[in-house]
């Protein structure tokens, strides 16, 4: 085993004196449906083919969930998986947090679901919405509840039914998206210091980039407004593009600096697998080698606050991520957020 980084630098955490517990990553899991969405399916579907889709975004194939499999169904697959992996019963989870932008309604929310499908009778429950920056925005706050001694274990879960958002008939975005869950159980470790930091960050006067403007309070569900299609997500691709590097870099930048180390000191870094190009040109700005990337993308495309919640999950099941390891995570979305986080595995 590695020498833990406990040795080699301070947790940023313990700045000012503060004297919480550590919060480490305990165990993970995740969950894709069954049924596969190829790039040549959607040829079938709208004006695309595999060349472009495949040259443009890197992605192959993505994930549909069944008409009756929802986003709690998902979540409680990749929560029962990590549940499993950390060694944890229902009976034990405090808290459950999900990160979601297609809940299974808009109320109660997905986490009291998962609460009633896992048979987590003690845990409190709620979802947090921050789209694809959602399940960094929800290891941090239930790392907070773990620091404070609030509770002692938190199940964290990003889960997205995508397919239920997207206009299957506007290629500009049907080709990007997937179904998915990933998960994490959250817990005081004595030997490691698992989440040292998270930097998180929004600017709400770009919502209009990426948002699905019906259904909400502003623009509830009618005759015209589904006619009108306004129930489906809408895009600026090129800008949202463009906002995402220049987002992901600054928070790398900032979640180093605080834990005073530099990028070759990470082992694993995982970006939001939204686009082969944006995680390209992230890392090159960040002078992040290729065998220090994670990326899945190919198989799923973007499963918005599932994503690097998968990634993270296959990425310790295949053994690319060792314990002692430093893993960043680095996310981006709708909002718009984003968020890195770094963790001494
Ligand atoms: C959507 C995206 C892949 C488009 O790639 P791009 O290189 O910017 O492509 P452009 O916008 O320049 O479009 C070029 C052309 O391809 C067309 N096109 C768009 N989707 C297409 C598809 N699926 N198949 C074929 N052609 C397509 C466009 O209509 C456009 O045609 P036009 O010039 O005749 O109008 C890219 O902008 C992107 O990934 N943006 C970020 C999306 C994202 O990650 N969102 C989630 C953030 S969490």
């Amino acid at each position: 085993m590695k020498p833990s980084t406990a040795q080699k630098f301070k947790n940023p955490r313990a700045r000012h004196g503060f004297e919480g517990r550590t919060c480490s990553i305990a165990g993970v899991g995740s969950y894709v449906p069954e049924r596969i969405l190829t790039n040549a399916d959607l040829e079938k579907m709208v004006e695309t083919t595999d060349e472009w889709i495949l040259s443009r975004t890197g992605i192959k194939e993505r994930r549909l969930a069944a008409d009756d499999e929802f986003t709690s169904d998902l979540a409680t697959h990749a929560a029962l998986r990590a549940m499993e992996n950390a060694g944890v019963t229902a009976g034990q989870i405090d808290l459950i947090i999900v990160a979601t932008c297609t809940p299974d309604m808009p109320f109660p929310s997905t986490a009291c679901l998962v609460q009633q499908k896992i048979g987590a009778r003690q845990a409190a429950a709620f979802d947090i919405e921050a789209a694809c920056s959602g399940f960094v925005y929800a290891l941090e706050i239930g790392q907070q509840f773990i620091m404070s001694r609030t509770y002692d274990t938190v199940l964290v879960i990003g889960a997205e039914k995508l397919s239920t958002v997207v206009d299957w008939s506007d290629r500009n975005t049907c080709v990007l998206f997937g179904d998915g869950a990933g998960a994490a159980v959250l817990q005081h470790r004595p030997q490691a210091h698992g989440l040292l930091t998270a930097c998180m960050g929004a600017e709400g006067d770009k919502a209009e980039l990426l948002c699905m403007p019906g259904g909400g309070s502003r623009r509830p569900a009618t005759l015209e407004s589904v006619a009108a299609r306004l129930h489906y997500l809408r895009m600026d691709g090129k800008e949202t593009f463009k906002n995402a590097i220049t987002a992901m870099c600054t928070a790398v930048h900032q979640a180093l600096q605080r834990c005073e180390i530099d990028i070759t000191q990470i082992q694993c870094v995982i970006p939001h697998q939204a686009n082969r190009r944006i995680i390209d040109a992230v890392g090159e700005r960040l002078g992040v080698k290729p065998e220090q990337l994670f990326v899945n993308l190919e198989k799923y495309g973007n499963t918005s606050a599932a994503s690097v919640a998968i990634a993270l999950d296959e990425a310790v099941r295949s053994g690319r991520i060792q314990r002692g390891d430093l893993v960043l995570l680095v996310v981006f979305g709708a909002g718009l957020t984003w968020a890195a986080a770094i963790i001494e595995w």
